[in-house]
């Protein structure tokens, strides 16, 4: 028997219960639309090839899913799960496959694994993966026969008090046979059910008894999504096993209802994370590092001994022990040397900062290079920008400098290795090394001129 098999997932419901204008496959789970995680655990398995059903909001999930090595097969209309695997049947040319739905984002490999292996075990036409529910709410009840085997599956609208008290539920995970007969189950359903619907549930009655139910034991990863609840429980899940992967590494979070990382954040032992931080993207961060509170960091490196406190960080390098914050705002390509500090409500954007230089209030860099220990005051800002152009202007400052507080570097410009630039000057001019810049019109003073001008 061949051991190919293909992976089918559904998105092309209206996701009617998120009440929400945004396909629901594309709202997002720690960071990431909800549909990347079945189409993740889906590429851990490597199928022959990957379906996703679409519909409702097309354009938009095939955006956003065009770099995926998957095909999308149009459903037209969303009448029902059966009929979203019916409009995959031309795209499939695998003995068997998978069908996930899209708004189940922490089903496991191992179920998947698992649900294959007694499918071809037993060589039923159909398998489908089962959760036991204290509280089975609106998922579609397992009716089991004598021996055990699965009869039908009632969804809860259509089911009887007695079905209803039901605690076996359908996941929504399936394995299917590629094979006439399942594609014939299929042409047979008919919408005669409470939402009028072409129920993929249908199959068991139909297939009876060449159908399996495989009883997963970790319920919690096989949840749905329907509506923003579920999708904040789920997140509330997924959110912990992160923590918890982070914890047991050595990562100390100091109240883990109160982080918020991302699946593919990585975060060196000996860190300490507080409260009201955001580690999202591809953000990686070293040793020993302390982070929060109230940090945003999406797709940032930091290097080992870093403290980054009350900041958003986006697209940013950070070294060795250099000190973000509070109130800092570092851009893409805001490259920090080591022990370099940037401070209170300073914006860094696209540029370098050498090690150990100092930017601690009030300034912007924009499109420069900093040498190592320049010092830059309260205050001073490269002016890159000129209006009517697009272009950004480069501002170099050499190693040691100083710019003075309320100083603006109009670039493109360069400030020498260990030149002055006096407070309050606007420099127009490159300075060469060593030499102090200032641009003041010379103070006046009128002695008396207050108390004269008093005297009328
Ligand atoms: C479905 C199951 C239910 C199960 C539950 C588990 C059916 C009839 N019911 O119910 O037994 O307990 O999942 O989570 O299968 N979809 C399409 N096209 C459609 C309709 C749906 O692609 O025409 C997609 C949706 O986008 C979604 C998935 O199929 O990703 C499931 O649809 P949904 O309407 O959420 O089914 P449930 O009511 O959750
Ligand atoms: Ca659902």
């Amino acid at each position: 028997m061949s051991q190919t098999f293909g992976v089918v997932v559904l998105a092309a419901g209206k996701g009617t219960r998120m009440c929400s204008a945004r396909p629901k496959v594309l709202h997002t789970l720690c960071g990431l639309p909800l549909l990347e995680y079945p189409l993740r655990t889906a590429r851990e398995l490597a199928p022959t090839e990957t379906i996703v059903v679409v519909g409702h909001g097309k354009e938009e999930i095939e955006r956003a899913f065009a770099h995926w090595p998957v095909k999308f097969v149009d459903q037209r209309e969303p009448l029902g799960t059966g009929h979203a695997v019916l409009s995959a049947r031309e795209a499939l040319s695998v003995p068997r496959f998978f069908v996930v739905p899209g708004d189940v984002p922490l089903v496991p490999a191992q179920a998947l694994r698992a649900l294959l292996d007694q499918h071809l075990r037993t060589g039923a036409l159909a398998s489908f993966l089962t959760i036991e529910l204290s509280d089975p709410g609106s998922y579609g009840r397992v009716v089991r026969d004598e021996r055990g085997k699965p009869q039908k599956v009632v969804e809860a609208r259509d089911a009887s008090p007695k079905e209803l008290a039901i605690h076996e539920v359908n996941t929504g995970v399936w394995c299917l046979e590629n094979h006439p007969a399942v594609w014939a189950a299929l042409e047979r359903l008919r919408p005669n059910n409470v939402k009028g619907e072409y129920y993929l549930t249908d199959v068991v009655a139909s297939l009876y008894p060449q159908v399996e139910a495989v009883r997963w034991p970790e319920s919690d990863v096989l949840l749905g999504v329907n509506d923003r609840v579920d999708l904040a429980r789920i997140e509330g899940i997924l959110r912990w096993r992160i923590l918890e992967r982070w914890m047991r590494e050595g990562v100390s979070v100091v109240d883990p209802a109160a982080v918020y990382p991302g699946p593919d954040v990585r975060v060196g032992p000996d860190t300490v994370v507080f409260p009201g931080s955001f580690l999202l993207g591809e953000t990686e961060i070293g040793e020993n590092c302390r982070i929060g509170p109230q940090a945003y960091l999406l797709d940032t490196r930091v290097a080992q001994g870093a403290h980054i406190w009350f900041s958003v960080l986006e697209g940013a390098e950070i070294g060795e022990e250099a000190q973000i914050g509070p109130y800092a705002h570092l851009r893409a390509g805001a490259k920090v040397g080591a022990r370099a500090r940037i401070g209170n409500f300073v914006e860094v954007k696209a540029s370098q900062i050498g090690e150990g230089a100092k930017a601690l209030h009030l300034a912007y860099i924009g499109d420069a290079e900093v040498g190592q220990a320049a010092n830059i005051g309260a205050g001073a800002i490269t002016c890159n920008f000129q209006p009517g152009k697009t272009e950004k202007f480069r501002t170099e400052i050499g190693a040691r400098a100083f710019i003075g507080s309320n100083a603006c570097l109009i670039a493109p410009i360069r400030i020498g290795e260990g030149a002055v630039v006096g407070a309050g000057s606007v420099i127009t001019e490159d300075v060469p090394p060593y030499a102090l810049a200032l641009e003041r019109s010379p103070q006046v003073v009128k002695p008396n001129w207050a108390r004269r001008k008093e005297a009328g």
